[in-house]
């Protein structure tokens, strides 16, 4: 059943504490689960797509508690991994199945893995190939490309390679399996990518070198439980920052959002489209830098966004093209090839459904073209299962004059469980 969102809004108001970052806590789990010892997670998102990596992990009979967002892993290193009974159900998670692979690819096992109708389109080659070449046999659909996927793992010897895409989930599964290889791993990155996964090394107590876009990882290493705070997701906090930003009489404060520089291009974006964004407090951290931002109504002109930034806002490219309808002149975004392989063809999803609201967007072969700034009008959008398109199209709602309904809005829980209270709150 579609759902009626809210339209027509004159105005965003309060102060919104934003949960915690999924790529950090899905990683909590997974170094928590591999270390020796006790690791204490907190400010935990409680998403559905981080639930399915405890889920895995339980299912290698380890050790998680959980009371609301504290999670308490109990690891006994690589060798605390058990063969599982079960089939492993990563859900909608391209993080979890690709970052476990690299995990399970030094595993002495035999493990199936699954997924859900998106999952079951998205490449897995990128993943499973250098895998291969480490030494873990894995099968699955057309030649590995694609769920389900079975693995044997075990005897890894470490490899050099160079990442055809820039794509922080290959990096880490790589890292993951340099952990357990004989030798030293080398990973060269085209560009660099959101680096939750060295940090977190070094916060297990562990050693990765990293020099440019060469990262270097000795195998071997022992890993020592530790405490871990989740900064807030500046992914979530994008659709408010751009809300705040498009909605006039508009004035939001997000706090705790993690300013960590490999995922802050929408900041960046947001001040070169003329948007009054302020970072309030900058929490310097050497484990994951956090800070409050203020966003309030703006004047934005359009843009150009390519290049090096991409992987730095890959996730916000939904909500930054809707900003840009709302923005005077042309915004071009282009060298985006990757966001046809996310949870959803984003390039296709974006265009047909803002298309639908009225806006003026062409889609190309790397990105799309958006004219601004136009008027949105009502309809019935679906996110097509995909969390960031459900929200995208929630704020553009709060622009409409007119009806929007919404099907499939139930994907937004995958990494924003509280994502309507939090908008009724501002409103
Ligand atoms: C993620 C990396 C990105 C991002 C995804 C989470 C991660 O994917 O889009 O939402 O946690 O490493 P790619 O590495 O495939 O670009």
């Amino acid at each position: 059943m579609p759902i009626k969102l809210h339209t027509n809004v004159e105005g965003l108001n309060g102060e919104l504490a934003i949960p915690g970052d999924k790529s950090i806590s899905h990683r909590s789990i997974m170094f928590g689960a591999i270390a020796e010892g006790e690791t204490v997670v907190t400010n935990f998102l409680l998403g559905e797509d981080c639930l399915s990596t405890i889920d895995c992990f339980k299912k290698m009979g380890v050790i998680i508690e959980r009371q609301e967002e504290k999670v308490i892993i109990r690891g006994n290193g690589f060798e605390g991994l058990n063969e599982p009974s079960e089939v492993f159900d990563v859900g909608n998670s391209g993080t979890t199945i690709r970052l476990l692979l690299g995990i399970l690819a030094g595993r002495p096992f035999h493990s199936v893995l699954i997924g859900d109708q998106s999952i079951g389109k998205r490449p897995m080659t990128r993943v499973t190939m250098p895998l291969q070449l480490f030494g873990a046999a894995i099968n699955g659909r057309k030649n590995g490309e694609f769920t389900p996927l079975s693995i044997m793992g075990g005897n890894l010897k470490g490899i050099e390679y160079k990442l055809p895409v820039a794509s922080a989930q290959v990096k880490s599964s790589l890292l993951f399996a340099g952990l357990q290889a004989d030798g030293t791993t080398t990973v060269v990155e085209p560009v660099t990518t959101r680096d939750h996964t060295e940090r977190m090394i070094k916060q297990f107590g562990g050693e990765v070198e990293k020099i440019g876009t060469t990262i270097r990882i000795k195998g071997g290493q022992k890993l020592t439980g530790t405490s871990i705070h989740v900064p807030g997701d500046i992914s979530s906090a994008a659709f408010f920052l751009a809300a705040g930003a498009i909605i006039p009489e508009s004035e939001i404060k997000l706090t705790n959002v993690g300013l960590n520089p490999t995922r802050t291009g929408i900041i960046d974006i947001m001040k070169d489209m003329g948007a009054n964004i302020t970072i309030t407090q900058n929490i310097e951290n050497e484990f994951e830098p956090s800070g409050d931002i203020c966003i309030q109504s703006s004047a934005l002109k359009g843009t150009t966004i390519g290049g090096e930034i991409i992987p730095r806002l890959i996730d916000e490219i939904p909500i930054i093209a809707l900003m840009a309808t709302q923005a005077e002149g042309v915004t071009i975004i282009k060298d985006a090839h990757e966001l046809k392989v996310k949870e959803t063809n984003r390039i296709d999803t974006v265009v047909a459904e803002l298309t639908k609201l009225g806006a003026k967007i062409d889609a190309t072969e790397d990105g799309m073209i958006i004219y601004g700034k136009s008027e949105l009008t009502g309809g019935m959008v679906s996110s097509h299962g995909d969390h960031r398109i459900g929200m995208m199209l929630s704020i553009a709602a709060a622009l409409s004059k007119e009806d929007v309904y919404l099907e499939n809005e139930e994907a937004i829980y995958v990494s924003y469980p509280s994502f309507f209270d939090h908008l009724n709150s501002l409103i």
